[in-house]
This record gives C-alpha cells, sequence and structure tokens, in this order.
C-alpha cells in the first residue's frame, strides 16, 4: 500500500512538472522495486498457504499473473486447464477465484445457492461509472425490481412486434449494402457493419429514435457510438489495469477519457428523456408508444420517486450495452463458421428459400417482409446453427460471481465468502466430457432430433447464462 501511494505521489509530481533529480529517480527506482519484491513475496506466502491448507478446496493451478501471462489467448489457456480439472482455481492476495466448466456445479452456483451467488462489490465498483444503477451493476432487491419490469416488457405482445420490425427493416437496410459491395467486388469489414445495424436496431427499440450509424450520414451518431464503444472497452480493460481506482480521481489517461465518453452518452440520454417528459406533460406523448423508454416512462408516472431520471437512463442503457455487442458478435462469428462451412451455407439457404416460400431475385425488402414469425418457426436448421455457433464461440466467454457466505459445492470444494466463482461458458463448449468426442467440431446436427430444433440443458449451454437472458415469467 506505501509502495501505490508513494508511486502515485511521484507521478503526481511528474505530471505537475516539478523537476525531479537523479538521486531522487534513484529512490524511485528502489522503492518500486521493493515495492515488486513486497509483492511477489506477498503473493508467494499465499500462494505456498493455499497450498498447504488441509481444506478441501479446488485444485490450485497459479496465481492471478497465469492469466496475465497468458492474457492474449485467455480462453483457450483456460480451456486447456478445464479439460485437466473441471474445477480449478487461482490464488489472488486476498481470495481464491474458482473456475468451473462442471454443468452440476453451474447448476448450483445459477440456480440451486443462486441467493448466495451475486455479482458482489468488486464487479458492481467497476461498472458503476457507466451502467449506473442498471441491472448489471446491481444486486438484490434494485435488479429483482428491474428484472420484473423487463420480464413484463418482454412479454408484451406490443414490444415483441415492435422490435420485430425494427429488426427487420435494419436486417434490409444492412443486406442491401452488403448487396452493393458484393456487386462493386469490394472488401467489407462485416463486424463492424453488423455491429452499427445491431446498435441502430437496439437503440430505436429502447430510446425509440434512429441513430443511422450504419449510414454513417449523422455526425452526432457516429460520435455517440464510438463514446458507447469506447465506454464500454474501458470498463472491462479496469478488470486488467490495478491502477484504475488511482487514475480516476486523479482524472488521468483511460479514465479521463472514460469520463468524457460518459458525458457525450449522457447528455445525450438525459437530452431524450427531458424531451419525452415534456410530451408526456403536454399529453403528446403517445401512451401507446412501443419503444422500451416511453415503456418505462409512463411506468414512473406509477412510482415517481424512485424511478428517477437517472434510474430511466441507466435501466435503458444497460439494455443497450446488454444486446448490442453480444448479438453483433455472435452474428460475426456466425458467418465465420459459414464462410468455412460451405455445405452448412448451402443448407441453411435451402431452408430460408423454403420457409419464406421467396421467389429467386427478390428484392431485401419484399424478403424481409416474408419473414414473418411463422416463416421463423419453420427454421430448425438455422437454429441449430445459430446455436452451435454460440455453443463454441458464447458472447460472453466467461462470467463470474461472488460468495456472499461460505459455502459447499456439490463436489465438496469448500468456497470462502468473498471467493470468486467463475463457470466458463467457451471452455465449456470444447470439453468432451460435456459433448462428446466432437466436441470442438462445428456441427449443427447435434442440436436437432429428425430435423426439429431439441435444446440442450442450460447448465451445458451456458451462453445465455441459463434464464437470465430469456426473461422467463418465474423469477429465481
Ligand atoms: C446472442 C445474443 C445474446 C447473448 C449471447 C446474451 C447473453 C447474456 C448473458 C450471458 C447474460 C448474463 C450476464 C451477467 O449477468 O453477468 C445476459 C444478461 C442480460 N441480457 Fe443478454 N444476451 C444476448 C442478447 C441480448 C439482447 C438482444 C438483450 C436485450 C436487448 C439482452 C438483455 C440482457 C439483460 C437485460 C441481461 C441482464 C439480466 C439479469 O441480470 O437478470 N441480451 N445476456
Amino acid at each position: 500500500m506505501m509502495g501505490v501511494l508513494f508511486f502515485g505521489f511521484t507521478v503526481l509530481l511528474l505530471l505537475m512538472g516539478f523537476f525531479v533529480g537523479v538521486s531522487f529517480i534513484l529512490a524511485v527506482v528502489g522503492v518500486l522495486t521493493f515495492f515488486v519484491i513486497g509483492l511477489v513475496a506477498v503473493f508467494l506466502v499465499a500462494y505456498i498457504r493455499e497450498l498447504i491448507s488441509k481444506d478441501l478446496q479446488a485444485p490450485v493451478v497459479g496465481t492471478v499473473f497465469n492469466q496475465l501471462i497468458h492474457f492474449n489467448r485467455l480462453f483457450d489457456y483456460q480451456t486447456s486447464l478445464a479439460r485437466r480439472y473441471s474445477t480449478y482455481r487461482l490464488v489472488m492476495l486476498s481470495h481464491s477465484e474458482v473456475y468451473t466448466a462442471d454443468p452440476v456445479t453451474v447448476e448450483y452456483i445459477l440456480k440451486t445457492k443462486f441467493s448466495n451467488y451475486g455479482r458482489g462489490q468488486y464487479h458492481t465498483g467497476i461498472m458503476r461509472d457507466l451502467f449506473g444503477d442498471g441491472i448489471f451493476a446491481v444486486d438484490g432487491e434494485k435488479w429483482r425490481h428491474q428484472r420484473k419490469l423487463a420480464s413484463y416488457e418482454f412479454s408484451t405482445k406490443v414490444l415483441r412486434d415492435f422490435s420485430s420490425t425494427v429488426f427487420r427493416t435494419n436486417a434490409a437496410k444492412l443486406a442491401s449494402e452488403v448487396f452493393v459491395a458484393s456487386a462493386a467486388n469490394r472488401i467489407m469489414d462485416l463486424q463492424d457493419l453488423l455491429m452499427k445495424s445491431t446498435l441502430d436496431s437496439i437503440f430505436k427499440v429502447g430510446f425509440g429514435v434512429d441513430l443511422n450509424t450504419l449510414s454513417g450520414s449523422d455526425e452526432f451518431s457516429n460520435r455517440f457510438m464510438k463514446a458507447f464503444d469506447d465506454s464500454n472497452a474501458i470498463v472491462y480493460w479496469r478488470y486488467v489495469d490495478i491502477l484504475w481506482k488511482i487514475k480516476r480521481p486523479l482524472n488521468v489517461g483511460w479514465e479521463a477519457v472514460l469520463k468524457q465518453n460518459i458525458e457525450v452518452i449522457d447528455n445525450f440520454v438525459y437530452e431524450l428523456i427531458r424531451c419525452k417528459r415534456e410530451q408526456m406533460k403536454n399529453g403528446k406523448l403517445d401512451r401507446g408508444k412501443e419503444d422500451l423508454l416511453s415503456r418505462f416512462l409512463v411506468e414512473s408516472e406509477k412510482d415517481p420517486e424512485n424511478m428517477t431520471d437517472k434510474y430511466l437512463r441507466d435501466i435503458t442503457l444497460n439494455f443497450t450495452i446488454a444486446g448490442k455487442d453480444t448479438s453483433a458478435n455472435t452474428l460475426t462469428w456466425f458467418f465465420y463458421m459459414l464462410c468455412r462451412h460451405p455445405f452448412v451455407q448451402e443448407k441453411i439457404a435451402q431452408e430460408v428459400r423454403e420457409a419464406t416460400e421467396a421467389e429467386k431475385n427478390v428484392s431485401t425488402d419484399e424478403f424481409a417482409n416474408k419473414l414473418t414469425e411463422a416463416a421463423l418457426e419453420k427454421m430448425h436448421y438455422l437454429h441449430a446453427a445459430l446455436t452451435e455457433t454460440l455453443r463454441l464461440y458464447p458472447a460472453v466467454p466467461v462470467d463470474g460471481k461472488i460468495s456472499e457466505e461460505d459455502d459447499i459445492l456439490p463436489d465438496g470444494f469448500k468456497i470462502k465468502k468473498g471467493d470468486g466463482v467463475n463457470y466458463m461458458a467457451y471452455p465449456m463448449g470444447r470439453m468432451t466430457y460435456i459433448w462428446g468426442e466432437d466436441a470442438e467440431e462445428f456441427r449443427p446436427e447435434r442440436w436437432l432430433d429428425n430435423g426439429v430444433f431439441r435444446a440442450e440443458s442450460p447448465f451445458k449451454f451456458t451462453a445465455f447464462q441459463v434464464s437470465n437472458c430469456s426473461y422467463p415469467s418465474s423469477l429465481p
């Protein structure tokens, strides 16, 4: 701690333009060296203490530094460990981080003992600046309230119909863009296009506004999108940057950039809320309005004390964050898999042609109109190929919880209060003890029973974290 303070003080002096002599620099280097040696020694003691502990705990495979060493291929590194141990742990200074690929343990933490495994202050502390009190950054009562609201809203026909129309319209715009690029034999960045198209759709569903980032014509939308993406990336970077808590109050480095980006986002969102509230006051807001923000605004009349502008900003923004990268990255992997498996591509095209009864050379808009719910329900092979993509490339590859009390996992491993318990969706998709010998193969057929899609246990296929992303009417 002293080392950190001293380091922080030195940086401060440098920042403030103080003259620093050679002897002072040498002293700083000495202190830093002392600090690093001290840190390694403390870690070593913690590591040895855990290794010789008589408690039945998950096998130790290293310290948190092992993850940093393998950071560039982190999920493959975790996969190689999961092949040896279905549950293992890494030693941190104050606690252990347990990682599991065992469906029985996954069921235990996400369902049986759900109440003991929340996000905890560690995760919520990292997310709070951007996510506020939204569903991703809260536990307990606030989480329950938003989940109930979401379960109700997402089950309403009006929101479902609205989202389908919005997604269909934007998919048609995207298809036209791809068609033009392909006709001109132009290379395109599909992930970038999918990110923009998904943001346009989710933003319209969430806030009722067309951003049109796909067309790139609106300077302000482009600025908003950049601020949104950069903030997301910086927040996740905090998991690696141990100095973020010092940089934040000093307003330096990425923390300063994050602050500016959040300002851009907030200015836009609060202005939207203000306009809609104004319309509501003047009786100009259509009460049958379909977007999420308008629906929450109407709801806020019943509970004005709790559903403040800040709360509405947090709820709606969290939905946008939740849906954008997950959907766009899944689709990117999906098209990548189709390029690598032309046979699967051909089967999907055939199924889509049959289900929509679309003529050859039909226009994109006409084709989009044929994508009715009834047509989609016939597309079992497409459903299987998308699910197979998520099995191998889950949008959330590893997800973590914190244990609120001492506990014992089903395999007998002891968990201490404050330990992290993470389930590993990406490694799980590659385990032969879960999916059989062909676990690493892309094979949509594994999801079909006589041509009909058959879901697997959500504790084996964890891409949607059991039911947390599907809004069941019964809450845990
Ligand atoms: C391929 C697409 C998607 C995948 C793979 C996915 C996956 C996930 C996962 C793993 C979680 C749990 C995260 C955690 O609590 O740590 C989650 C939560 C959530 N997702 Fe999704 N998601 C997808 C699309 C969407 C979309 C389109 C929306 C809505 C616009 C959405 C809304 C949410 C919300 C609100 C939560 C928080 C639920 C809660 O805490 O109870 N997701 N999602």
